[in-house]
C-alpha cells in the first residue's frame, strides 16, 4: 500500500506510514521533527516514546496525548490508524499550536467583550438617568445625550472594524486583482486626513518616486492600510516639539515600499512585537481618548499578509517611529527591458 509522499507532504502535521516496525514513508514535517533518515529505519529509533510504541504494536486505531517526541518537550496528540493488514498511519498533532490558537481565541472574545462593554455601561448609565427624568437641566440632558451618541458611535466603530477584520481574514487565500497606484493612494490619504493633521498641528509631507508600476491589490484594503498608518503617525507621533510626518513611496527592485515616519515619542521596544495584536494599545486610556480601538495595526497586518507583503515597525523612544510596508510588484512589471 503506497501513499505517494507528495500527498503526505501536503499535510501540515507530521505523518508516518509504518509497516510492522519499519517506517515506509514520512512527510517533510515528520522528517524535520524526527530526523532526515527515518525512512526505512525502525520506528523504535525514530519515536522513543514507550506508550506510543505500545500503541503502534497493538495495531488498532487509538489516540494518546504525550510529550517528548523528537528533540523538544512539545506536547503531542498522537493518532494511530491501521490502513490495511500491514500498514499503519501515524499522525502527530502539535498540541502546543492548538493551545496557542485556543488561547488567542479565548483572549480575543474576552477583549472584544470588554471593549464593547465599557461604552455600553456608560450608555446604560446615562440612558437610565435620563429615563428617570432626574435631570431637569436642559443643558445637562443634552450633554448626557451627546455622550450616549459618542459612546454608541464608538461601539459601532469597534463592530465595523471587527467585521472588516473577519472579511479580510475570510479573503486570505483569494488573490487580489485590481491595479493599484500606491503613490496616488498615499497622496489621497494625506488629503483625506488633512483636517485631523491640522487639528493636531501636524505637517504631513508626501514623496512619491515617479514611474512606479501599479501593484495588483485590493484598492479598498490598501486605502485602509495607508489611512491607518498615517492616522497613527498623526495621532501618536505628533507633539509640540516634533510635528513632522513623512510619507514616502518608492520602488525597491521587485517591490513597492511605503514608509510612514514620524518624530514623536516613539514606542518602547517591549511593546513592538505586540502592536499587531487585536485591541493592543501601548497606553489604552490615552489611545481610547483619541478614538482608537487598537484594531488598526491588526487590520494592517492582515491586509499585508493577504497581499504577500511585509510589515516592519521600527521605533526609538524619544526619536520617533517608522513603519515600512513592502508589497510585491506583479511579475510582468519586474521584467527588465522591452
Ligand atoms: N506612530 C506611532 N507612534 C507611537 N505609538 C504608536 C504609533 N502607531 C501606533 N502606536 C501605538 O500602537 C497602538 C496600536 O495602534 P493601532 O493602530 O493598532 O490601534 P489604535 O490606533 O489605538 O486604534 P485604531 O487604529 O483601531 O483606531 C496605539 O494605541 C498606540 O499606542
Ligand atoms: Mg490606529
Amino acid at each position: 500500500m503506497g501513499i505517494p509522499e507528495s500527498i503526505l507532504d501536503a499535510f501540515e502535521d507530521p505523518l508516518l506510514v509504518v509497516n510492522g516496525q519499519r517506517i515506509k514513508t514520512a512527510n517533510v514535517v515528520a522528517r524535520d521533527l524526527l530526523g532526515q533518515r527515518i525512512v526505512d529505519a525502525d520506528i523504535r529509533l525514530a519515536i522513543r516514546h514507550p506508550e506510543v510504541l505500545e500503541l503502534i504494536e497493538q495495531r488498532d486505531a487509538a489516540e494518546i496525548d504525550v510529550e517528548g517526541i523528537g528533540r523538544t518537550e512539545r506536547p503531542w496528540h498522537v493518532i494511530v490508524q491501521p490502513i490495511d493488514d500491514q500498514n499503519m498511519l501515524i499522525r502527530l498533532v502539535d498540541r502546543a499550536a492548538a493551545h496557542a490558537a485556543e488561547r488567542m481565541r479565548v483572549d480575543f472574545v474576552a477583549n472584544a467583550s470588554h471593549e464593547l462593554r465599557t461604552p455600553l455601561a456608560t450608555i446604560m448609565g446615562y440612558a437610565e438617568t435620563l429615563a428617570e427624568d432626574a435631570v431637569r437641566d436642559k443643558k445637562m440632558r443634552r450633554k448626557f445625550a451627546k455622550t450616549i451618541r459618542q459612546e454608541s458611535q464608538r461601539m459601532l466603530q469597534i463592530v465595523e472594524d471587527l467585521m472588516g477584520l473577519s472579511r479580510i481574514e475570510s479573503h486570505r487565500f483569494v488573490a487580489p486583482r485590481e491595479k493599484v497606484d500606491l503613490g496616488a493612494l498615499a497622496a489621497e490619504a494625506v488629503d483625506n486626513l488633512a483636517e485631523l493633521a491640522q487639528r493636531r498641528a501636524c505637517t504631513v509631507t508626501v514623496d512619491v518616486e515617479s514611474d512606479i508600476p501599479p501593484i495588483t491589490a485590493d484598492t479598498a484594503q490598501i486605502e485602509q492600510l495607508i489611512d491607518n498608518l498615517i492616522a497613527n503617525a498623526i495621532r501618536y507621533g505628533c507633539n509640540e516639539s516634533s510635528n513632522a510626518v513623512e510619507v514616502t513611496v518608492l520602488r525597491i527592485r521587485d517591490r513597492v515600499r511605503l514608509v510612514v515616519r514620524d518624530e514623536g515619542d516613539g514606542i518602547a521596544p517591549e511593546h513592538l512585537p505586540r502592536l499587531t495584536e487585536r485591541f493592543y494599545r501601548v497606553d489604552a486610556a490615552r489611545s481610547r481618548e483619541k478614538g482608537g480601538t487598537g484594531l488598526g495595526l491588526a487590520i494592517v497586518k492582515h491586509i499585508v499578509e493577504r497581499h504577500r507583503g511585509t510589515l516592519d515597525i521600527a521605533s526609538t523612544p524619544g526619536a520617533g517611529t517608522r513603519v515600512t510596508v513592502d508589497l510585491p510588484l506583479p511579475r510582468d512589471a519586474t521584467r527588465i527591458g522591452p
